[in-house]
């Protein structure tokens, strides 16, 4: 490094210099996963992606490391971010503590100076306010009304601070100024946000929340660190849960509901229940399930898993008893199974969830219900056995398939032979066929990724020819994807996306296809698609490879669909525009044209607006007008 740059560089960059200069990525990189050498490069499985054949390269001459498997790379610092799930400074003070070199990282600040201090502070005195006026607001009176319905009891909602967003757009926004906060750090803190997203220069903001019932989210040190609003009766907005956005406090895919108060208790059971939303957690922490948490509003991910693996040796799952759910619990699993733990599930009535069933049967009656969890191997067979037709051999093969995919996903030998042992007794097979079948399996799997690998790496052109996204519209990439992954939002694009506002014929059809399928699961509606049609059955896959992670950054999937839908209709509006101008071009004296031109002209600006997913009220007037 040259002496006259480092001058000027900020302490911290010296640092950061200092450390990448002695940490040797290989050595660090090897101190998580064994590496081995392939020429100039090292080799290893990829600890961010499931892979049985190394994709993961270590590049020790350029100081980087790939994943061909899953795009995943960087240097020293990215690696310790991602493995470690921490953000750079907190990656950096443990590379500094590794290679002996002395860093105090000065206080946590994003690009524009916020203190992550300010943020907790925020959220910690609006927890108090919502609180607050939910116990004495005259405005909060049908909240009151509310809480008392779900028979939430007064100390129920002074544990979990549970408040009320008043129907207001700039309440916070005053409560704050007069605290003397900025709006940039009630925004950095998720509280507010910018009225038009879309310029920045302009000053507008508004409060996210309006009126709802508020659940502060803690971290697990009982700080808020962010909120979850529930729509009240009444309202028209479609969204029946608001979340607070991504923050440098609040990042949902590893938030876990509840945790706070149930980590003690998980680490005396070495048991955690896990639920589905706040109100379960709030009513199994009633019935004295203090052990019970939920993922925050998404699916669950590896890091939930990992977190729940340093108190727990088991998850007992209780997901709603809809399909979804039932779909959403084997997804978990797989993750929990992976982190090293023990996994069993209850299965609820039709309907229920953890909440209704307290209330239908009382404490007891829950408690002795839940009591009754079967092993996750149980749980699935039962189900797929409802689903499948058990007499039809095909049918038993498909089961197996399934369950063999489970015990895969295990983490150590010694759990998956005995959950093989256990699969071959309920399903009646000699545990030496279901082993065979468990290796041929892994085996096909290994040869489908090294196939993919090594395209990638043979082949940058069909790497990039692979992703969709450098040759469509991104917005309808996003939209398709979602559908896919969140197939709770389809109803909606049903109701307010013709597809005539697609730009693409392809993805015209992979929407449709999604629509016509009615699915419940990602995938389903891969088999509707034309087989003669390549292209679109590769991009079908792609998107649904892509299913796990898509929508988990944004707000919710809800709001993340209605972002893309308003831009896809923004965009086909603007096509109609220019065509119609076109026209306008022939017959220039045509006034019902210009009327039309200049209407839709007006439902652009609106649409601009009401970009933000929560303003989409706004939006669906445009929809409803434009729709036939
Ligand atoms: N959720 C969300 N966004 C939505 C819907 C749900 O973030 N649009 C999350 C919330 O964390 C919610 C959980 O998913 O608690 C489960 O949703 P759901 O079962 O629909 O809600 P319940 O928790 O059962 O709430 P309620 O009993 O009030 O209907
Ligand atoms: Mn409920």
């Amino acid at each position: 490094m040259k002496t006259g740059k480092n001058k000027r560089v900020p302490m911290d960059d010296q640092v950061k210099e200092e450390i990448r200069a002695r940490a040797d990525i290989v050595d660090v990189v090897e101190s998580y996963v064994p590496l081995k050498r392939a020429g100039s490069t090292y080799k290893g499985l990829c600890p961010f992606h499931r892979e049985k054949t190394p994709s993961f390269n270590v590049n020790q001459q350029r100081q980087m490391y790939h994943c061909f498997g899953c795009d995943q790379g960087g240097d020293v610092f990215s690696f310790i971010m991602g493995i470690e799930g921490v953000d750079f400074i907190t990656a950096m003070q443990i590379l500094a503590k590794k290679v002996g070199v002395e860093f105090e990282p000065r206080q946590q600040r994003n690009k524009d100076g916020i203190d992550k201090a300010i943020l907790l502070r925020i959220n910690d005195e609006l927890t108090q306010h919502y609180h607050q006026l939910l116990l004495e607001d005259p405005g909060a009176a049908k909240a009151r009304q509310y809480v008392e319905d779900r028979k939430m009891e007064p100390e129920t909602l002074k544990a979990f601070m549970i408040g009320y967003a008043p129907e207001a757009y700039e309440h916070v926004i005053a409560w704050g100024e007069k605290k003397d906060y900025t709006k940039k750090q009630m925004t950095a803190a998720g509280v507010i946000r910018p009225r038009n997203p879309e310029d920045p220069s302009s000053d507008a903001y508004t409060d996210r929340f309006r009126d709802r019932l508020m659940f502060p989210i803690m971290d697990e040190l009982g700080r808020a660190i962010g909120f979850s609003g529930r729509v009240l009766p009444g309202s028209t907005h479609p969204a029946k849960y608001i979340n607070s956005p991504e923050t440098m406090l609040f990042k949902k895919s590893r938030v876990l509901f509840g945790l706070d108060k149930a980590r003690s208790p998980i680490v005396d059971q070495r048991k955690a229940v896990l639920c589905e939303g706040q109100i379960d957690v709030i009513r199994c922490h009633e019935a004295g399930l203090t052990h019970a948490v939920a993922a925050q509003g998404t699916a669950v991910t590896e890091d939930h898993a990992r977190i729940l693996k340093r108190y727990a040796d088991e998850v007992i799952l209780v997901l709603d008893a809809d399909t979804a759910g039932q779909n959403a619990a084997l997804r978990a699993a797989h993750h929990f199974l992976a982190a090293g733990l023990t996994v069993s599930a209850v299965d609820l009535p039709e309907g229920e969830d953890p909440d209704s069933l307290v209330l239908k049967l009382g404490k007891e009656g829950f408690l002795e219900h839940i009591a009754g969890a079967k092993s996750l191997l149980d749980f699935q067979i039962d189900l797929l056995r409802h689903r499948e037709d058990a007499e039809d051999e095909a049918g038993q093969m498909r089961i197996a398939r399934q369950v063999m995919e489970t015990i895969n996903q295990a983490d150590s030998a010694v759990q998956r032979d005995r959950l093989a042992q256990q699969a071959a007794d309920r399903l009646n097979i000699s545990v030496d066929a279901l082993r065979s079948d468990l290796d041929r399996n892994k085996n096909a799997r290994n040869r489908t990724q090294r196939n993919t690998a090594q395209q990638a790496q043979t082949s940058p052109e069909v790497a990039q020819q692979n992703g969709p996204t450098t040759h469509y519209p991104q917005q309808e990439v996003t939209l398709v994807e979602i559908l896919n992954a969140h197939p709770e939002t389809v109803e909606i694009a049903r109701e307010f996306l013709p597809p005539k506002c697609f730009s693409t014929e392809i993805f015209r059809e992979l929407f449709e296809a999604i629509l016509a399928s009615d699915q419940t699961e990602p995938g389903q509606f891969i088999p509707g698609l034309d087989p003669e049609n390549q292209e679109l059955k590769r991009l079908a896959a792609k998107i649904e490879m892509a299913y796990r992670s898509v929508g988990e950054e944004l707000d919710t999937p809800t709001d993340a669909m209605y972002g893309a839908m308003i831009q896809i209709w923004r965009n086909h509006l603007d096509r109609e525009v220019k065509e119609l101008k076109g026209q306008q071009q022939v017959n220039p004296g045509d006034v019902v044209l210009g009327q039309n031109i200049t209407q839709l002209i007006m439902a652009i600006a609106g649409l601009k607006e009401a970009r933000l997913a929560t303003d989409w009220e706004k939006a669906r007037g445009v929809f409803e007008m434009f729709g036939d």
